[in-house]
């Protein structure tokens, strides 16, 4: 997973993981069940799918907070005590969900100005916030560095040029975590999964960083703290997360001796997987824990990494398998042998398995079961484009229209991910769902709502 470039006597630190394929691991470990998900014998987090749907119609994201509650829980009893968590909001802003994050104690990973008025909203510390992406406007940098986020991670030198004109207008001291490109040969889970190469957006190179991290130290608008990398993305392999959190810390290390500043803080990113695909499995928990206790061990006995703090910013691993999109059958036909299913919604509220070919699970909710003809079953949505399409050949006795189908595991990338005005249908409710409770977060959006406030204007 790790291809961050060591900044110290130049060496191959790039993982003898980075494009192993994935190790099938327990999804039963010491920890308990690992991955524990919305759909819960028929279902959804101990509610009723058809009252649900009823109360809040579909097509409807729903979200349980107790599931998200436990995957924090069980990452945590993984984590060492150098190791902290910060949620990655991008995955699923939802207010009420990084509300629960906040609850929780995790700091947050905001990439926008939007994404930090939410984890202020939400009840993050400001001082648990880092801020991380490309393309940072001059304002978000301002309010960043007047808010007292935890850290500005710096993705380019013109960037740390920025940041530091305006730390220096406003009077102020930024805190810097410097981004580390990691090399493309590490990324083909990212180009699956999260659809895109990096294309170099990405971090700077390893001449960048030191020439970057030796002017943040002669700054006195600038406090460096150390460097951030994210390796790989859905990934599910122990070894493949902990070589990334070892290499990143050792090539922060490296950088911080060369240099000559205090290492305080690496950010290692995100980037802990589900499975998606039935023959994969959840993250062993207990391997990961013994990884990662066990780099642990190593920073404590190394005087560059003993006070250094190790940030994880996961985002999918916390939400994803927390959230399901029901949906109503509106028409079935068979077309060349083919039975087609109609559902209420589509790809223009869950965009990711058209944006990166990833197929979802699909239940039938009230029906149950798998197929026993061998006809194919296509589930597709109402959208007038045939990427908008769910599945080809869905494992499942057709539902009949009317019945109300979940596409699971769609917590994290989901709604936010999507394209909600493309064809003018109405916007779904998203719901959270915790000790039995339903309630809504965010209401549905009928399209004379944006027809309202758009103008026509009289030229
Ligand atoms: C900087 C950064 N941190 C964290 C994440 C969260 O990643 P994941 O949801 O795979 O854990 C992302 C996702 O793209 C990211 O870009």
């Amino acid at each position: 997973m790790s291809a961050v470039r060591d900044v110290e006597p130049p060496h191959d630190s790039r993982s003898p993981h980075a494009s192993r394929p994935l190790a099938p691991s327990p999804s039963l470990g010491p920890l308990g069940p690992i991955l524990l998900e919305i759909l819960r014998d028929g279902r959804l987090g101990d509610l009723e799918p058809e009252a649900l749907a009823q109360r809040f119609g579909t097509p409807l994201y729903v979200y349980d907070l107790d599931v998200i509650e436990h995957q924090v829980g069980a990452l945590r009893a993984a984590l060492p005590t150098a190791m902290e968590l910060a949620y990655a909001v991008k995955a699923n802003p939802a207010l009420a969900v990084v509300a629960t994050m906040a609850r929780l104690g995790l700091g947050a990973d905001v990439a926008s100005g939007g994404e930090l008025e939410t984890a202020r909203r939400a009840g993050v510390p400001l001082s648990r916030v880092v801020v991380t992406g490309p393309g940072k406007r001059d304002e978000e940098l301002a309010i960043a560095v007047s808010a007292g986020v935890r850290a500005i991670t710096v993705e380019s030198p013109a960037e740390l040029d920025r940041l530091e004109w305006i730390a220096s207008h406003l009077r102020l001291r930024a805190p810097v975590l410097l981004r580390a490109a990691v090399a493309t040969d590490a990324s083909p889970e990212r180009i699956r999964i999260v659809g895109d190469d990096g294309a170099g957006k990405f971090g700077m190179s390893a001449g960048d960083l030191v020439d970057a991290a030796t002017r943040a130290i002669r700054s006195s608008h600038l406090e460096m703290l150390g460097v951030h990398a994210f390796g790989a993305s859905n990934v599910l392999d122990p070894a493949a997360i902990a070589d990334h959190v070892g290499s990143t810390v050792q090539a922060a290390a490296g950088l911080a001796r060369r240099i000559g500043f205090p290492l305080r803080l690496v950010d290692v990113g995100g980037g802990l997987g589900i499975p998606y695909e039935p023959h994969e499995e959840a993250i062993d928990l207990a391997a990961l824990g013994t990884r990662l206790r066990a780099l642990a061990a190593g920073w404590a006995d190394d005087p560059a990494t003993r006070s250094t703090r190790v940030l994880l910013e996961p985002g999918r691993f916390l939400v994803g398998s927390a959230g399901a999109y029901l949906a109503r059958v509106v028409d079935r036909k068979t077309v060349d042998g083919t039975t087609v299913v109609i559902i209420d919604g589509g790809i223009h509220h869950l965009v990711r398995p058209a944006l990166v070919g990833q197929e979802h699970r699909i239940r039938a909710l009230g029906r149950g079961g798998a197929r026993t003809g061998t006809s194919p079953v296509t589930i597709a949505g109402p959208l007038c484009s045939g990427l908008d399409v769910f599945s080809r050949d869905c494992d499942l006795v057709p539902p009949a229209v009317g019945d109300l189908i979940a596409v699971l595991d769609v917590g994290a990338y989901g709604y936010t991910e999507s394209m909600p005005l493309f064809l003018s249908h109405p916007m779904p409710a998203e719901v959270g769902l915790r000790d039995g409770r339903a309630e809504l977060l965010r209401p549905r959006v009928e399209p004379v709502e944006w027809l309202d406030r758009q103008r026509n204007p009289a030229w």
